[in-house]
């Protein structure tokens, strides 16, 4: 029942069980006793079984509010654990990444051996410009072999770096630079995209113009096309190349708590907050958290995490936890409907992926084209899916798991941030019973909670806010440069515990499910509705392939909800299909949660990590002028909406 106030109401009641198999439970890398064990044995255990130290860490954690150390005293090498050990240990000849590029045909294979001898003609090309321990180093690149490899050598080096990713302006990667001090900014010539070419060493260049920190650009060939070169500042990679040879670039022992690398996060205006995180823990959180949520069997799974390496879940799940863990990845340049939306199965068919990584957004576009792509190909290999990014509507995880996962494989629904490194709220797959929509626990050693407006705990069947009570290895160690925004951002609203930003409740089993970012949620005559409830409601139609909801101000109910609704391919817009979506809404949660408007539109605005932008949306049902629109992936989708909604409101008045 919902009741009025402060908290998040719960409309949604989503009733689907799936228990793990007996054959996958028996041979999980999770075991259910693994939430028995003590936060401190955990992390302990953890700490050591992961990682290789120089020196072994002296002190486990120190916490003094609102900044974590851990693993304090230990000195390790980043690049020494994701690939120099797995060589020493005899396993040269594994296969780190299959590397697909996009125009077809071109594929690399990338063994533990070799990509030991790039890692180190990297670094030694990066000595040669001068990087040593400590210079800030900026990546500016495609989902190429190289960008992997330039991670690994500047953690080599020890010099900490910052990702940024593609499909990112002058303005953004010059704003980056800056803020980090970067000296160095290591690019390609170009690269694929749809067909066509980015031209990334020129946006670098002009990137450059307002980073006059910057010494050196060191630049990756890709497409083989022409790029201006300036004398003196840039190289070619393959001209500056070093040797090959581990012993002639030793991995600098680091210390535990030295800054790994720093990932810009957009804020909703302000400018991007630089979340710093630093190594030793890092390491063990990612390296944890992959084994267990993604049952990794290094020997014979097929993993593919297919975001981007620009972002914090590349960083963690295509870059170092994989290979940490000594595990073979598939990395793939291009995008999932070039030339053809059967493009990611087809990849799945020829590596024999055995686990895959994936969005919603990704998720609900393939259900969008249909099912018919995936049916194209035999991905009788999967044996485990995953989703990060968004909370995902009930109907996407069960198209996922039947048309993708063959009814057959686990999903893990796994909530975590740019700023907690790690994934910290998720099934593990051969314990957790999972519920569509929910991603269930906090990760063994993951201490999290659901307040209300005062601070205290919700109790089963609560909504609120979703917090941390306790560090967590991975979490940022605060905002580069900014100490006042890290407390007031995180640290403001409660005292001692970390605020994710998040809505979310726990239900009668003590799962959580998380409703989306809390400036989104709506305010309906006093009852506080999350977004995805909605969403997911428009979303278990037939004929919905992706919803986005958001209020707008009403002279009655205070806020009146709106609705973006894309309908798959087959199905048409029409008056009575308007009508009939309004009613699955008012049968699915309650009538209070029909939407006053809905919109149809062929995409929805999007950042270009495939987050849906309410509050654009928001502007557009005010008929206000836009906000800052500069995170947008594809701004002619605003502009095709605001005309769609002005023709939608004409014919209902
Ligand atoms: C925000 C963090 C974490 C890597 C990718 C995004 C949302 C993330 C889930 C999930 C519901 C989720 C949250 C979170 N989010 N995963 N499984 N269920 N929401 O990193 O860009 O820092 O975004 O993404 O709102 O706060 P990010």
């Amino acid at each position: 029942m919902a009741t009025t106030g402060q908290n998040i109401d719960t409309l949604f009641l989503e009733e689907r069980r799936y228990p793990p198999s007996a054959e996958f439970a028996a041979q999980a890398n999770a075991q259910p006793s693994i939430y028995e064990e003590d936060f401190e044995a955990f992390w302990a255990r953890e700490g050591t079984e992961r990682v290789s130290w120089f020196e072994p860490f002296t002190k486990l954690y120190e916490w003094e509010l609102p900044y974590a150390k851990w693993y304090l005293g230990g000195k390790l090498n980043v690049s020494y654990n994701c690939v120099d050990r797995h060589v020493e240990a005899g396993l040269g000849t594994r296969v780190a990444y299959h590397w697909e590029g996009e125009p077809e045909g071109d594929r690399r294979e990338i063994t533990y051996a070799d990509l030991q001898k790039e890692v180190v003609a990297f670094a030694n090309a990066l000595k040669e410009l001068g990087v040593k321990k400590g210079t800030a180093v900026a990546i500016y690149m495609g989902m190429i072999p190289e960008l992997p490899i330039a991670m690994l050598a500047c953690t080599r080096l020890g010099a900490p770096h910052t990702v940024v990713f593609g499909g990112f302006s002058a303005d953004s990667l010059s704003g980056r630079v800056n803020d980090m001090g970067c000296e160095v900014v290591i690019t390609q010539d170009e690269a694929w995209r749809r067909g066509t070419t980015v031209a990334l060493k020129k946006i670098a260049d002009e990137a450059m113009k307002d980073s006059p920190g910057i010494k050196k650009c060191l630049v990756v060939r890709r497409t083989g096309n022409e790029v201006p070169m300036t004398e003196g500042r840039d190289h070619w990679y393959h001209d500056v190349r070093g040797s090959d040879d581990p012993a002639s670039c030793p991995p600098e022992p680091m210390d535990a708590e030295d800054l790994l690398f720093l990932m810009y996060t957009s804020g909703t205006t302000a400018k991007p907050k630089g979340i710093a995180h630093t190594t030793g823990g890092y390491l063990v959180g990612v390296s944890s958290t992959h084994r267990y949520i993604f049952d990794i069997k290094p020997e014979q799974d097929v993993f593919w995490c297919a975001a981007d390496v620009g972002w914090i879940t590349g960083h963690s799940y295509i870059v170092y936890g994989p290979l940490c863990n000594g595990a073979t990845s598939v990395l793939y340049e291009g995008t999932p409907d070039y030339p053809g939306k059967d493009r990611w199965w087809s990849i799945i068919e020829r590596y024999g992926v055995t686990i895959l990584y994936t969005a919603p957004t990704a998720i609900r576009a393939h259900m969008k084209w249909g099912p018919e792509y995936a049916q194209q190909h035999d991905l009788s290999s999967l044996r485990l899916l995953g989703s990060v990014g968004e909370p995902i509507n009930p109907e996407a995880w069960i198209w996922y798991r039947e048309h993708i996962g063959g009814d057959r494989t686990p999903i893990v629904d796994t909530w975590w941030q740019t700023e907690t490194g790690m994934i910290l709220i998720t099934p593990l797959p051969g314990v957790t019973t999972t519920k569509p929509g929910s991603a269930t626990k906090p990760f063994p050693g993951v201490d999290a909670g659901v307040f209300d407006e005062r601070g205290n705990e919700v109790g089963p069947g609560g909504g609120g806010y979703l917090v941390l009570k306790r560090p967590w290895p991975a979490m940022l160690r605060g905002i580069f440069g900014d100490d006042a925004r890290y407390r007031e951002t995180y640290w403001s609203k409660y005292d001692n515990v970390y605020l994710a930003g998040d809505g979310a409740r726990i239900d009668q089993d003590g799962d959580f499910w998380l409703l989306g970012r809390v400036d989104d949620v709506m305010n309906i005559s006093g009852h506080r509705i999350s977004t995805i409830e909605v969403e997911s409601a428009l979303v278990d139609h037939p004929d919905v392939a992706e919803a986005a909801v958001c209020s707008r101000k009403d002279a009655t109910t205070g806020e009146a909800i709106v609705a973006y609704v894309t309908l798959k391919g087959s199905a048409e817009p029409s008056t009575a299909k308007l009508a009939e979506l309004r009613d699955h809404v008012a049968k699915k949660i309650g009538a209070i949660a029909k939407p006053a408007n809905i919109v149809f539109t062929p995409e929805l605005p999007k950042t270009r990590s495939g987050k849906i932008m309410r509050r654009l949306l928001r502007d557009v049902a005010e008929n206000r002028p836009l906000g800052d629109t500069t995170t947008l992936a594809d701004a002619a989708v605003v502009s095709e909406i605001q005309s769609r909604a002005e023709s939608e409101s004409s014919d209902d008045s």
